[in-house]
């Protein structure tokens, strides 16, 4: 300080004055520095709360746009849905479905109800096999129209709405069936939970989805053979768009083994998985 103190004396003005302008800068520095530290906090923790906000709005405008998406998907393609099947399956989506209903015992005073029913093709085999109590159920008004011209005269209720929230009270149904519809729904795990619980205690749940092929050549020959369909769709009802729709949701479709955890997850304990053509598609049958 004493050092500092004969420095000083012996400096021009011009040098104390460069000093005391020096200090002044290095105070206000300090001192914006000081609030800038009070006045902003970032976060940029990977588990931060917008983060997590900013995905749940994510996740919720992809479900929304899948719901339109699906929608206007079934709506346009309708009135050749049946044509198109037996075209893009050679006529096996026939008697992969009759595979399903033959594994089904039914008694002339059950209540069945076919989640996502399209045209109707499960209604017609339940149908053919008993008397029993039907009810059709699809998010697509116009699919559903063309189960009621295929199956006119038969007895048969029809509702509409989301399998996300199935509009029956908990324990109504003996018997769920489920046929190419899951992969198209929003929310899987939802649904699975809703079909748990308009089940009956003891009912069963069969489902009827594409799933993974185990064969490795086999399984080339069909991803092959699955590039084809989106042509068909544009030579038959010039709809490209539905059919690469139905191509990816193929492929992001879990496989028996991830399906299966799913329908553990929702509750179900009894699981029994059937392959279709070394896995093409799968039955399975749940019971609670
Ligand atoms: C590929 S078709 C299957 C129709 C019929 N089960 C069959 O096997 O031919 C899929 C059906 O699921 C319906 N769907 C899609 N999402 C749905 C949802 N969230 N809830 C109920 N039905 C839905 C569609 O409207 C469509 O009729």
């Amino acid at each position: 300080m004493i050092d500092f103190l004969k420095i000083w004396g012996k400096s021009s003005d011009t040098v104390k004055r460069k000093f005391l302008f020096f200090i002044l800068i290095d105070k206000v520095f300090s001192l914006t520095t000081f609030f800038s530290k009070k006045t902003f906090t970032v976060s940029t923790s990977g588990s931060s709360g917008m983060k997590q906000r900013l995905q749940k709005k994510l996740n919720s405008s992809n479900k929304q746009n899948k719901q339109s998406k699906v929608q206007r998907i079934f709506s346009d393609v309708s009135n050749k849905y049946d044509l198109m099947n037996d075209i893009m399956s050679f006529g096996l989506h026939r008697t992969w479905k009759q595979e399903l209903i033959n594994n089904i015992k039914i008694k002339e005073q059950d209540t069945i109800l076919d989640l996502a029913t399209g045209s109707g093709d499960l209604l017609e085999l339940i149908k053919k096999k008993s008397n029993c109590i039907c009810v059709g159920y699809d998010s697509n008004v116009k699919m559903m129209m063309q189960a009621k011209k295929k199956l006119k005269g038969q007895k048969i209720f029809y509702v509409n709405g989301m399998a996300e929230k199935i509009p029956f009270k908990t324990n109504t149904f003996d018997t769920i069936t489920l046929s190419f519809g899951l992969r198209n729904f929003t929310n899987i795990p939802k649904s699975l939970l809703e079909i748990k619980r308009v089940l009956k205690n003891k009912g069963k749940f069969y489902c009827l989805e594409f799933s993974e092929i185990n064969n490795k050549s086999f399984r080339k020959i069909f991803h092959f053979y699955s590039k084809l369909i989106p042509l068909y769709g544009k030579l038959i009802l010039n709809n490209q768009e539905a059919y690469s729709y139905l191509i990816q949701s193929i492929k992001e479709f879990p496989n028996q083994i991830q399906l299966t955890k799913k329908l553990l997850n929702a509750g179900f304990r009894k699981i029994e998985v059937f392959d279709i053509l070394d896995g093409i598609a799968s039955i399975h049958i749940s019971e609670l």
